[in-house]
């Protein structure tokens, strides 16, 4: 049995955060949530207990809900690239292991769209969540970084196992 489900939550026009959810308990995880309203009613309505906020990067489409999120519940860690990002209690970086109430992260940084992008895989559940690195039917803009390190970025997803599901 899998250990967690994954829910796609639509933010603002053209977004999407994940909630990651315990297969065997409450636990949940956030993934670059833009708004608060909808995961803060998906709490609610599923007694579900908040273990942790991921952020690939700082863009606010991507942490734009985190502020309201934190005042409902206060006492959530916050993994991101840089404590500059409100919220953060927690930096990712390179090759970090991050173990949860759910599962274990590994955050790899690939710049390109920005500077500090993070993308995080999870290799017991062979899922992998790519921000705005990659895109369905292309890479992210690059804002910040050049491209040859966009190149290079997905030449590290590219070297990911054809079973990874990307989100
Ligand atoms: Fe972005």
């Amino acid at each position: 049995m899998k250990e967690i489900s994954i829910q796609i939550i639509p933010q603002l026009t053209d977004n999407y955060s994940y909630i990651l959810k315990s297969n065997s308990s409450s636990s949940i995880i956030i993934i670059d949530p833009a708004e608060s309203v909808s995961h803060i009613e998906y709490i609610k309505k599923n007694n579900s207990s908040l273990d942790s906020i991921f952020l690939t990067h700082h863009h606010y489409d991507h942490v734009g809900g985190v502020k309201e999120i934190l005042k409902e519940f206060p006492h959530v860690k916050v993994f991101s690239p840089n404590f500059s990002i409100d919220g953060t209690t927690h930096i990712l970086s390179d090759n970090l292991k991050i173990t949860t109430k759910l599962n274990e992260f590994i955050s790899i940084s690939t710049p390109g769209h920005t500077l500090e992008h993070m993308i995080l895989y999870d290799q017991r559940n062979s899922i992998l969540f790519s921000g705005d690195t990659l895109f369905r039917l292309g890479c992210g803009r690059i804002f910040e970084g050049t491209f040859e390190q966009m190149f290079n970025s997905l030449k590290k997803i590219n070297n990911f196992p054809d079973s990874t599901k990307i989100y």
